[in-house]
């Protein structure tokens, strides 16, 4: 049976005595409404750590004045039967806006050079919101790993750089993305599709199979690359492009000679959804 927390003070006290007993803390930051992609985060950290802390919190923060923070999918109860089946983790903590921000914060953790590139270009305050709820989660149960989907591929490297820049003795792990049979990532945002919209979405993942065989078969340039996957996700008749790019996985910046350590990362609206999909490569 999985412990609910509610409060900071409970859910520190609680990863003072596992700790206390010799076990290491893995922890596993969600905003619920929970699928397979999650419950791999899950699976990793209990693989890795001998308590494992999954918390569920729809962060204000890093939500635009424009975007779904109302709407976001929310089901704590199927969430929590979920993770109970499981069995992988020990307590999920579960506070409440209040919670973690009692007063409005004067405080905000922000990785500018890293936040401008792809999504930060029509999110222009998500990632300063997500690295600020992150430093917090951090803080409060003080894990020894961290884990975060590949799938949310800027979020995984601007969480690597901020754990390097400001010391955190955490070490963060990278999770494959867990993906539907035909490719589409998981999403709790799938969920907003129409099955029409659904059916069309398949043309994210396809598009970076297609750029990952370009790589492997012929010398291509990043801004060739790029501009080959933008135009693919075009043709789709339903799929209106954000952006498709190819960056280095560190700098997040684009990039015209792919090698080393490469993001093939692409972002598309469908209908009222917008997408992302990634591949991260090592290109020798
Ligand atoms: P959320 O979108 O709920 O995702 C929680 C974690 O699950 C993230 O690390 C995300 O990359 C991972 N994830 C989502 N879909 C996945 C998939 N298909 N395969 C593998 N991993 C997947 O990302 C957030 O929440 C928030 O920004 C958060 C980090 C919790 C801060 O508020």
């Amino acid at each position: 049976q999985i412990q609910q927390i509610e409060t900071i003070a409970q859910l520190r006290q609680v990863v003072k005595e596992a700790r206390s007993q010799g076990k290491t803390i893995g922890l596993v930051p969600t905003m619920g409404y929970l699928h397979e992609g999650h419950l791999s985060l899950v699976q990793a950290a209990a693989e890795r750590a001998d308590f494992v802390v999954v918390s569920i919190f729809v962060n204000p923060l890093q939500f635009g004045p424009s975007e779904d923070l109302a709407n976001y999918p929310r089901d704590l109860h199927h969430d929590l039967a979920l993770l109970t089946t499981q069995g992988a983790a020990h307590v999920v903590f579960t506070p409440s806006v209040e919670e973690m921000y009692p007063q409005p914060m004067a405080t905000r953790v922000e990785l500018p050079e890293l936040s401008g590139f792809l999504c930060g270009k029509t999110r222009p305050t998500h990632f300063q919101g997500v690295a600020t709820v992150v430093s917090k989660l951090f803080h409060i149960v003080l894990p020894d790993f961290a884990f975060f989907g590949q799938k949310d591929g800027q979020q995984l490297a601007i969480i690597r750089r901020m754990v390097k820049d400001l010391n955190f003795p955490i070490e963060i792990v990278g999770v494959p993305t867990v993906r539907e049979a035909d490719g589409l990532a998981k999403s709790s945002r799938n969920v907003y599709l129409t099955p029409d919209e659904r059916a069309h979405a398949t043309v994210l993942y396809r598009t970076l199979c297609w750029a990952r065989d370009q790589i492997a078969t012929r010398k291509v340039t990043g801004s060739e690359l790029a501009a080959g996957m933008r135009q693919r996700i075009s043709e789709d008749g339903v799929a209106r492009v954000d952006y498709a790019e190819v960056v280095s996985m560190d700098t997040l910046a684009p990039i015209d000679q792919i090698e080393g350590p490469v993001m093939l990362a692409v972002a598309a609206y469908f209908g009222k959804a917008r997408l992302i999909d990634n591949m991260q490569l090592v290109v020798e």
